[in-house]
């Protein structure tokens, strides 16, 4: 097995580089396509970025196995498992935001051992590997410490498909809007979890995610000394379908709301 302090620094000028491929092409955006909805967007950037990644683990670790989200898959046997979203915050991207990401984890025998999450736009790279904390550019990070919800600013998100979750995830909106000081959506999961892990945020929540958009963060966030887990408290699934993600103290009182019978629906999300 290789140390995760060889793989962080292997796969770290990997995510620097494409940081710098997004950046290239910021405000200059040459291609888009729709994917699921007309609202579900992919770039030229994207692609460029997700090849780049892809191509340089595979050139060094060719058995590897890959989940990326535009597609270039490598499906092997292997322990090892990389969960790669090669831009997260599209629609931010599209729109001139300087706010978004590459984001990618790292998973052994299904266990998450390192995760990297870049913004390039500000130059802040965040990483964790299992048991050895987290850190922003090099200093080590960690969650706030507020005690309860009523001193909170919490985050969270939305997916693209308008369904039969659509006026549920509101009420949850509603509800913790009625306890905490705010709520932020900022339109990337990936750094959503990073917020919490440097303590900008109390708390995440989210459903309808993908592996990609949680597999780093969520064990940055962790690293960092968060609670992450499934809205009931179970491990959170890979899938993404459910996360809640907060400092310790928050947990159960964001785990109240969110365990509610009537939010019983997002279960069958798997
Ligand atoms: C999206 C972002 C966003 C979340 C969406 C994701 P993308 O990823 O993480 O915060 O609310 O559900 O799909 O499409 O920008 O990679
Ligand atoms: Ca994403
Ligand atoms: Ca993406």
């Amino acid at each position: 097995m290789n140390s995760s302090s060889e793989l962080l620094n292997f796969i770290r000028p990997i995510c620097l580089e494409a940081g710098k491929i997004l950046n290239k092409s910021f405000g200059e955006i040459q291609y888009i396509k729709d994917k699921s909805t007309a609202i579900d967007l992919c770039t030229n950037a994207d692609i460029e970025s997700e090849r780049f990644i892809t191509k340089s683990i595979l050139k060094k670790y060719p058995t590897h196995s890959i989940v990326a989200e535009e597609g270039s898959d490598n499906k092997t046997k292997s322990d090892y498992k990389w969960v790669i979203d090669p831009l997260d915050g599209t629609t931010n991207y599209v729109h001139n935001l300087p706010i978004f990401s590459v984001s990618i984890g790292l998973q052994y025998k299904n266990e998450t051992i390192l995760g990297i999450v870049y913004n390039p736009a500000a130059d802040k790279l965040f990483y964790a590997t299992k048991n050895e904390g987290a850190f922003l550019n090099n200093e080590p990070i960690k969650t706030s410490s507020s005690k309860a919800l009523s001193e909170c600013i919490l985050a969270t998100g939305f997916p693209y498909t308008h369904d039969k979750y659509y006026d549920a995830s509101f009420s949850i909106f509603k509800d913790f809007y009625d306890k905490t000081q705010g709520l932020r959506r900022l339109g990337v999961a990936s750094l959503d979890l990073c917020f919490v892990a440097m303590g900008r945020f109390d708390g995440f929540y989210e459903f309808n995610l993908k592996p990609w958009d949680v597999c780093a963060g969520a064990i940055i966030a962790s690293e960092a000394g968060a609670i992450c887990s499934d809205w009931n408290n179970s491990l959170i699934p890979f899938s993404g379908s459910r996360i809640l993600c907060s400092n310790p103290y928050i947990h159960k009182e964001m785990l109240t709301v969110l365990n509610n019978k009537k939010y019983s629906l997002f279960y069958d999300l798997k």
